[in-house]
């Protein structure tokens, strides 16, 4: 859409196996403003997407370090956007919930007690993207997302099992789940999730009411992914060894999201439901982990 050069992607480590013909790519440690602003100056950035975080299981295993990237990194490209008049996504999440929020139709403005430092550390990045809104003029946009469905390994959160599944079903015919079979959580597949960013930095800052909006794709359980799977590969089976932390977790999040005021401020609408990410995920997994040979027959079963 840009132009192949005109978008950079940076990382404090090298890109994934399968992933080098992405360039141009950099190194930026998001806690070291210098390295930010070297990238943003050298490079002529207008706009600075910023996805580098710890996620919630992971924040909760490392504290120190999740209020250092989620905190200091949101502090570090706020003020680079300030001073460099940057464009700024931050995507939020729907960690930044907790147990006290309503959790079926969770609205955009409602209770936000999270308690997760990673929710919290999303709250805290909501609020000061909003406040250099007001204050700095700054163009702070922020999208809270439900769990990402996506080909790629999973970073460490809580809707992690979502994408293991699919691997799982594939490579070993069996998934053995941390959340308990009626567990239910909003999500999203990927390519819903980049046209949701790129239409909301698309809409003119006068039809924005919100600077941070929910969107959503649709809501299941375990039970029902493990049965979406099932039509198309019947044999597969799902046991289940609940994880305590993440249980507690998933227990404080919505179970669904209204995303009624994207839909009516820049018309949101996913194009994937749960049968169609199912679809794709086994088809570009099969692709991807399953040789020619092995993938023939398999696909057959399905
Ligand atoms: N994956 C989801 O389901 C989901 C849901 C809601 C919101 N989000 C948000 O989307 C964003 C991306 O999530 P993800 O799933 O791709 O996470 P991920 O863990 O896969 O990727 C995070 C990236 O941040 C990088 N990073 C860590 N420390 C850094 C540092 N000091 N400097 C620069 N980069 C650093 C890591 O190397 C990694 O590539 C996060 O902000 C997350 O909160 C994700």
């Amino acid at each position: 859409m840009y132009g192949k050069d005109s978008v950079i992607l940076s990382d404090i480590c090298k890109r994934p196996a399968g992933f080098e013909h992405l360039t141009p790519f950099c190194y930026v440690n998001i806690l070291d403003k210098t390295s930010i602003e070297e990238a943003v100056v050298n490079n002529n950035i207008d706009t600075l997407i910023h996805f580098s975080a710890l996620l919630s299981a992971v924040g909760e295993n490392n504290v120190p370090l999740a209020i250092s990237v989620n905190g200091r990194g949101v502090e570090n490209v706020l003020e680079i956007s300030k001073s460099h008049n940057l464009k700024l996504f931050i995507p939020s999440t729907i960690g930044a919930f907790g147990p006290t929020t309503t959790r079926d139709g969770t609205p955009d403005l409602t209770i936000q007690r999270p308690r997760t430092i990673y929710g919290v550390t999303k709250v805290y990045a909501e609020l000061l993207g909003e406040y250099y809104h007001e204050k700095y003029g700054v163009d702070f946009r922020s999208l809270r997302f439900p769990g990402i469905i996506s080909t790629v390994e999973p970073g460490g959160g809580t809707t992690d099992y979502a994408i293991k599944i699919y691997y799982d079903a594939l490579l070993h015919g069996k998934h053995i789940c941390y959340l308990k079979p009626d567990t239910e959580l909003p999500m999203m597949y990927d390519t819903d999730c980049m046209t949701s960013v790129i239409q909301m930095l698309h809409t003119p800052s006068e039809k924005l009411s919100l600077r941070t909006y929910n969107v959503t794709g649709f809501s299941f359980t375990p039970e029902q992914i493990a049965e979406s799977i099932r039509k198309r590969i019947p044999n597969f089976q799902i046991e289940y060894n609940i994880c305590p932390i993440r249980q507690k977790i998933a227990d404080s999040w919505p179970r669904s999201l209204d995303d009624s005021t994207a839909r009516r401020d820049w018309a949101w609408k996913p194009e994937y439901d749960l049968e169609a990410t199912t679809e794709i995920m086994l088809e570009l997994l099969t692709a991807k982990l399953l040789p020619p040979s092995e993938s023939e027959p398999k696909l057959a079963t399905m």
